[in-house]
């Protein structure tokens, strides 16, 4: 983002000079310090918000490893094209991108000539999780050597509308787009499920195995909960509204206590288009607020094209304007994208069964979806998060209440429809004194009753316009909420906050100025380049309040800053990173149900001047285990602009250490392990994403070469893919 304001371009030069690396290194610290006055002197104190009860949960706590954890030698910082592990743990690739799933389903050329791949593995892997297999293909939660991996596949790399790698020369990158060309791509979003096994110490995924699925922006989906018949689902496919076609850019994931697949819809916004008229086809009805809203303004184009591949309605699906004459939307598609944007259930055991939209969790740029500790007799909660700038952190509590008999079902998805399909949905709102409050998004509530800004016509409404109700509400504007995970020693909730280029000291419009939860707003250099906002990103953490998963009241710190380590501690590097530790822009997030250990994952291009995206293993603390802070923040007209916000205790070098750094313009994200701890599963996404697409002809210009630099399958073009981890001494990953 670019912003000519005066008082912005003061900002960012001032706090160019407040954040890293020349200014602050050696003897300049003394001068800067004297130059900066008190700006680097941050108010210390204990936090005095007391803790509040968390009603004891009787679910047992992992037992405590043998070993210690972090043990290993922390992996430096690097720009090489290779996935880098600590010595003693091997990676090696298990799946790519258009890897056959069926035994009929040819080798992958990666030439650009491959088809079909509704058969063959899909692009950017994202989240993922493991499901075990017993000797005889039944549902094990107790396997560690055969099993389902569920894997979301997001995106694909484009530059121009083209996903140019899939193309034999790059692909068409004007309008109208091929439909040879569109179909490929539509095909490599969405799920899949691939059986892996272990024979001896070695894993590989198995090819011809019944279980392996996948689940495309054209497969026929169901509808769970209270948008389920609504009339803002009703389309040409479905004048019902009860069913849709297919999941789309599918980015966190979580695993249910019944042991089924979530997967959250993130940026499905942009491969809509809108005719540049269209408020006025539409009269001008709300419909067009809840567009706006969603990142659909008339006369948005598509990201790829695809509604120009035909006139069949496959491709007709993705053009949303207002065309048809009924009053409904039954004759056209100006309701398709309110079926998109929720979080999707599937059973990875069973793929007769439809995978279904559990709308009660509302409507969103989904990340993960992250379940409290199941406590027989008490609600589940789901948290989530909104990944767009300055939206937000929302919690589902079910009505149903858990009944352990509930952990082996014989209808998994049965099982989603009792705990998904009724409840309540909560929006976040922070207080600068630590504490906050999970704000229901009902009718009942006066504010959303009568919200100026669109008008509710009941819950399926709110829930399909969850952003605005949760505007109605002022809940708390955050620094992209992406994955979230669950502590299970303690159920405290850790949020990343991957960055965010719309905070400022002085904001302009577009802009918002920085808070206690997303207290920092500086620039840092990347080259010559500033990036300013918070550009290294944040992990929030919460503690519910009395009533645990039902709770209306939390506390919360900032469990972690990223930053580089040479970094102003004073404003930027809060958490005090070492070069063993420093990490910018986290993303995926899970903690390790068998170790504990807290698994963090980046998704960067701050820092990525210096280090390849990485993944760091954690030991965190508690909520409240660090110090109040006073950030002071210099004005352009003098004077400070001052926030106060909740540092988590500093890590130390067994707390937080380095693990793994991925290859060139990867990110590195999706991670599950077998319940013995010893295997673990990480995805690699878009290696090589920076490459032009003007130079697909020249694999020597690619930016990254991986997997087949490191001797995986045919082709030099970069693919996403799946690695398994393994420790040499047949120990449990991170020990
Ligand atoms: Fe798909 Fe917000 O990352
Ligand atoms: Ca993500
Ligand atoms: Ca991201
Ligand atoms: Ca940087």
């Amino acid at each position: 983002m670019t912003n000519d304001s005066n008082n912005d371009h003061f900002n960012a030069v001032l706090t160019a000079r407040l954040s890293r690396r020349k200014l602050l290194g050696g003897g300049a610290a003394t001068a800067a310090t004297a130059v900066l006055g008190a700006l680097g002197l941050a108010g210390c104190g204990s936090n005095d918000a007391p803790a509040p009860v968390v009603t004891p949960t009787p679910t047992p706590v992992p037992p405590a490893p043998a070993e210690k954890l972090l043990a290993f030698t922390a992996v430096s910082k690097s720009l090489l094209d290779k996935v880098t592990v600590p010595a003693g743990y091997t990676a090696s690739v298990l799946i790519a991108l258009g890897d056959p799933l069926t035994a009929a389903t040819t080798a992958f050329k990666n030439d650009g000539t491959d088809a079909d791949f509704e058969t063959r593995s899909g692009d950017h892997h994202d989240g993922m999780e493991f499901y075990g297999l017993s000797a005889t293909g039944t549902p094990s939660t107790t396997s560690s050597d055969r099993g389902l991996l569920a894997i979301n596949h997001e995106a694909t790399t484009d530059q121009t509308r083209s996903s140019f790698f899939l193309h034999p020369t790059g692909g068409v990158t004007t309008l109208p787009r091929p439909a040879a060309e569109v179909d490929k791509e539509v095909a490599i979003h969405g799920l899949a499920v691939v059986e892996v096994k272990k024979t001896g110490a070695a894993w590989s995924y198995v090819k011809e195995s019944g279980f392996n699925r996948r689940v495309t922006p054209l497969s026929e989906l169901d509808i769970g909960g209270p948008v389920r018949g609504n009339a803002l689902l009703v389309t040409k496919y479905s004048p019902t509204g009860t069913k849709t076609r297919g999941t789309l850019n599918n980015c966190g994931t979580g695993k249910s206590p019944w042991g089924s697949f979530l997967s959250g819809e993130e940026n499905w916004s942009g491969y809509f288009v809108r005719g540049a008229a269209d408020d006025a086809a539409r009269a001008n009805d709300k419909s067009v607020a809840s567009l706006r809203r969603y990142g659909r303004n008339q006369g948005a184009t598509s990201r790829h094209g695809w509604e120009t591949g035909g006139l069949e309605d496959k491709y007709a699906r993705w053009d949303i304007s207002r065309k048809g004459a009924s009053t409904d939307g039954s004759d056209d598609y100006r309701n398709e994208m309110n079926a998109m944007g929720y979080i999707v259930e599937m059973d990875p055991y069973d793929k007769t069964k439809l995978a279904k939209k559990r709308t009660a969790l509302g409507r969103y740029a989904h990340e993960s979806a992250a379940f409290s500790v199941p406590a027989a007799g008490q609600p589940l909660a789901v948290y989530m998060g909104d990944d767009s700038r300055n939206e937000y952190i929302y919690k589902f509590v079910s009505s149903a209440l858990w009944a352990a008999a509930d952990a082996n079902p014989a209808d998994r998805i049965a099982t989603g429809d009792k705990y998904l399909d009724a409840g309540k949905l909560y929006v976040a709102k922070m207080a600068s004194d630590g504490k906050g409050q999970w704000i229901e998004l009902a009718m009942s509530n006066a504010a959303i009753a009568a919200y100026a800004g669109y008008k509710f016509a009941d819950l399926a409404d709110i829930l399909v316009n969850a952003r605005l109700a949760a505007d109605a509400v002022g809940a708390t504007k955050m620094d992209r909420p992406e994955w979230c995970s669950v502590n299970p020693a303690n159920g405290e909730i850790y949020y990343t906050l991957t960055n965010n280029s719309n905070r400022a000291v002085e904001p302009s419009a577009s802009q918002i100025a920085p808070d206690s939860a997303n207290p920092r707003a500086y620039s840092d250099l990347k080259g010559t380049t500033i990036q300013a906002g918070n550009p290294n990103g944040h992990i929030l953490r919460i503690k519910e309040g009395t009533g645990a998963s039902a709770a209306t009241d939390f506390s919360w710190d900032v469990y972690l800053f990223g930053a580089e380590t040479s970094a102003n501690g004073g404003l930027v590097n809060l958490s005090n990173l070492t070069d063993d530790q420093d990490f910018s822009s986290p993303d995926g997030l899970a903690f390790s149900p068998y170790t504990g250990i807290c698994w963090i994952q980046t998704d960067d291009g701050a820092y990525t001047d210096v280090t390849n995206c990485m993944m760091l293993a954690a030991v965190p603390g508690t909520v409240g285990d660090g110090a109040k802070q006073t950030l002071n923040y210099p004005k352009s007209a003098g004077g400070t602009l001052a926030v106060d916000t909740f540092v988590g205790k500093k890590p130390t070098a067994d707390t937080l250490k380095r693990f793994l750094v991925g290859p060139a313009g990867s990110e590195i994200t999706g991670i599950s392990e077998t319940p013995d701890g010893k295997t673990m599963f990480v995805n690699i996404q878009h290696p090589g994403e920076t490459t032009p697409q003007a130079i697909l002809a020249d694999p020597t210009k690619y930016t990254s070469q991986w997997p087949s630099n490191a001797g995986y399958g045919a082709g030099k073009r970069p693919r996403s893919a799946t690695i398994v981890i393994t420790k040499n001494d047949g120990g449990r990953i991170g020990t």
